[in-house]
């Protein structure tokens, strides 16, 4: 049983214990409802404190159970709320910590509340893709008013409990001991009667059209890939339009239609890959970190400038090294725009910007670095580049600091051997603009030692970074997927499709940017690059022209106001270029090819299903350590739509046998030789499995 019971002289006191959030599965429910019984068939108590272990009240309905028949498996947390609102002897709900979704829905059946101050209160579900269930649209309007409980109800985000003292929500706040001061409460109220409900309170919302309205004015643009937004304001309606029962009801529905969408399923998968990523087999808790107070970057580009920001930000002093005075002072102008422009937004105040850039520092010497816990290498992409820095850090850095090199398609193991401490080496791939982009790709060599990764996946988390582990291969998890996204995009240019028509299908399936627009931000010269690297390493590889014609006109991309689009001065907005669309005509036609009509359908299925078959061979070698991580990568990194919750999540919600009959199809179309089914999804596919 996950919840205990006391008694403490004519006080009953349930805690529910189920670690580490107390999660209302069914165990945790068994174990409320038998306590409530006990205190109630017990002539000696005279009231019931109902209180969380650890670090809260609860976390709210055990989300694993979802979708499966325990989540109905009664007692819900319906008949348990039911069961404490008709107890006869009055229930107090004490808070601490957090009191979250079906959590704060328990307390607010409970006839009181208590708390400490500094508990995070919220109903987050909207977060998972569906709403509260349990009867928390209803009850949370009539303790906090229309408008406070729309907000939390529809953006999800925790309020401080002190904030909410001015509301019916609490009954009041314990300074000390929180259950002493519950039981304290619970002895004063015990005799009083008739017992509050939260049900049985009026809604009094005279100007309630209006807020509704302009709650649903905000959320219009989202509302069709997020149905829970429009949904949740549907339910909070209900609290004021309908009779609390009928408005339960109302609510229950809106929940079960919810609970089964895919953008539910798909944004309650990427909660649960972003705790996953964290997990790596074979490195536990005893594994000691090394501590990390300094670091240093090598480089002060705009990535290594971006990098250092993330230390500032965390508290940690950084020093930037570059060969240049000049450029040096150029990093640290960049870094110092960048604070101003947070500032300017009102994100900063001019305290915190003075307080981190004092912690950035510079210098032309690597001797000055040698004492920093980490160093970030981030230069050129280029091998010898790369020797030449990894051999000065190994003469300079003392033992223990972690020797980490941001490259993005390099072998980092060829990397760690310009060293004579390998195991001190590892890769992080920061992705641009590297202050702001959550990925961190953790690249684990194969000397890197187990306490140097367990380390920089920590690091990650403090410096508030999403960190994905990704074995050693040429683009690692990410940029190698994407390769194969470009190369059909390029393919598809050839064969009917224009860059504009290309982004749009990407776009409305919900990328940020399509692969061209993406291109033209990034910079097109640094693809042609790794093609032509690409193209001596592995002949066999055949990409197209179109994007090398490019480059030959210096069209680069936003930087030179051309690339695959036109822009004007100042402004970043695409415009189609008629000399770029007639290139790739003449190109077409100089291949001998017929160009076709080409559908939105083809070009995303092309292009998603290249990553995922990409992704399944990374999964079968073992870089990445499970198919949610690839979804993180993508979800955190490339801009895919979290509402679809990643390549290979998106796929197993195809369906796998669906999946791999289109490839076959493309696999015998024009450019089949871009398509080398992994053996993965095949036998995925065979089985009637799916990657998760
Ligand atoms: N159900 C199941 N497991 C949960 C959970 C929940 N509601 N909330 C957290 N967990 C698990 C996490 O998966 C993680 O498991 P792991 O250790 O095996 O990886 C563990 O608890 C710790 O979670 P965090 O790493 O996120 O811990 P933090 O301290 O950083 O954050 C938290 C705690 C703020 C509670 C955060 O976990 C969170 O936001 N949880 C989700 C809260 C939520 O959405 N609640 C609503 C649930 S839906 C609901 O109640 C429906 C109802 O209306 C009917």
């Amino acid at each position: 049983m996950t919840a205990s019971y006391e008694v403490r002289g004519d006080v009953a006191v349930i805690t529910l214990e189920n670690p580490p959030v107390n999660g209302l599965g069914f165990d945790t429910r068994c174990g409320i409802v038998e306590g409530l019984q006990r205190a109630v068939g017990d002539a000696a108590i005279r009231a019931i404190v109902l209180i969380g272990s650890g670090k809260g009240f609860s976390g709210g309905a055990d989300i694993r159970e979802f979708n499966t028949p325990k989540a109905l498996q009664e007692p819900s947390l319906h008949t348990v709320i039911r069961d404490i609102e008709s107890s006869p002897k009055p229930v107090t709900a004490a808070i601490h910590g957090l009191a979250m979704g079906g959590g704060l829905e328990l307390a607010l059946g409970c006839h009181y509340r208590v708390a400490s101050a500094g508990a995070q209160i919220a109903l987050p579900e909207v977060k998972l893709g569906i709403l509260p269930g349990a009867g928390g649209t209803q009850r949370l309007p009539r303790v906090i008013g229309l408008q406070r409980a729309l907000d939390m109800i529809v953006h999800g985000a925790p309020v401080r409990s002190e904030k909410l003292s001015d509301t019916r929500l609490f009954d009041r706040l314990i300074d000390g001991d929180l259950l002493d001061g519950a039981i304290t409460f619970a002895r004063e109220i015990a005799d009083a009667r008739p017992l509050p409900q939260v049900g049985a309170l009026q809604m009094n919302e005279p100007e309630s059209a209006q807020v509704i309205q302009a709650a649903r004015d905000r959320v219009q643009a989202q509302a069709t890939y997020y149905p829970a937004l429009s949904r949740c304001i549907d339910a909070v309606e209900a609290a004021v339009r309908l009779p609390f029962q009928e408005g339960l009801a109302f609510e229950r529905e809106q929940f079960l239609y919810l609970v089964q969408t895919i953008e539910s399923k798909a944004l309650r998968h990427a909660f649960f890959a972003e705790r996953s990523a964290s997990k790596i087999p074979g490195i536990g808790p005893e594994v000691a970190l090394r501590p990390i107070r300094s670091a240093a970057v090598i480089g002060a580009g705009t990535m290594g400038a971006g990098i250092a920001m993330n230390f500032a930000n965390a508290g940690i002093p950084v020093c930037m090294l570059e060969t240049e005075q000049a450029a040096l002072d150029k990093g640290v102008a960049t870094i110092r725009r960048n604070y101003e422009n947070t500032l300017k937004k009102g994100r900063l105040t001019q305290e915190q910007l003075d307080k981190r850039m004092a912690l950035i520092s510079t210098t032309l010497d690597y001797a000055a670095l040698g004492q920093a816990d980490i160093v970030i290498e981030a230069v050129y992409e280029e091998i010898s580049v790369k020797e030449k820095v990894f051999k000065q850090l190994d003469q300079v850095m003392k033992p223990g600091s972690i020797l980490a090199s941001n490259t993005s398609t390099l072998d980092l193991d060829r990397i760690a051997s310009f060293t004579s401490r390998p195991h001190d080496v590892i890769g992080t791939h920061f992705f641009s603009p590297a202050n702001v982009m959550k990925l961190l790709e953790v690249v684990r060599g194969k000397a890197t030692a187990p306490d140097v990764l367990a380390t920089v996946m920590s690091l990650a988390k403090t410096i508030s970074k999403t960190g994905v582990v990704s074995g050693v291969c040429d683009g690692f998890i990410g940029n190698r997927m994407i390769e194969q996204y470009v190369r059909q995009a390029f393919f598809l240019l050839e064969e009917g499709c224009l860059p504009a028509q290309l982004d749009g299908a990407i776009e409305r399936f919900g990328f940020a940017m399509g692969p061209f627009r993406m291109s033209d931000l990034a910079g097109n010269d640094i693809g042609w690059q790794i093609r032509k690297r690409r193209r001596t390493e592995h002949p066999d590889m055949i990409y197209s022209l179109v994007g090398d014609k490019l480059c030959e006109r210096g069209r680069f991309g936003q930087k030179t106001s051309a690339g695959w689009y036109d822009y004007r001065a100042g402004d970043r907005t695409a415009h189609a270029s008629d000399e770029v669309n007639q290139m790739i005509l003449e190109h077409a036609a100089a291949l001998g090819l017929q160009r076709r009509q080409i559908s939105d359908e083809e070009i995303v299925e092309r292009l998603m299903y290249a990553l995922v078959n990409e992704g399944a061979k990374i999964l079968e070698e073992g870089i990445a350590l499970r198919a949610s991580d690839i979804d993180l990568v993508y979800l955190t990194g490339y801009g895919f739509p979290l509402y679809r919750g990643g390549p290979m999540f998106y796929a197993s919600s195809v369906g796998l046998d669906t999946v791999l009959e289109a490839i076959k199809g493309y696999a015998s179309g024009p450019n089949a030789h871009a398509w080398q089914i992994a053996p993965m999804l095949e036998q995925l596919a065979k089985e009637g499995k799916s990657f998760h």
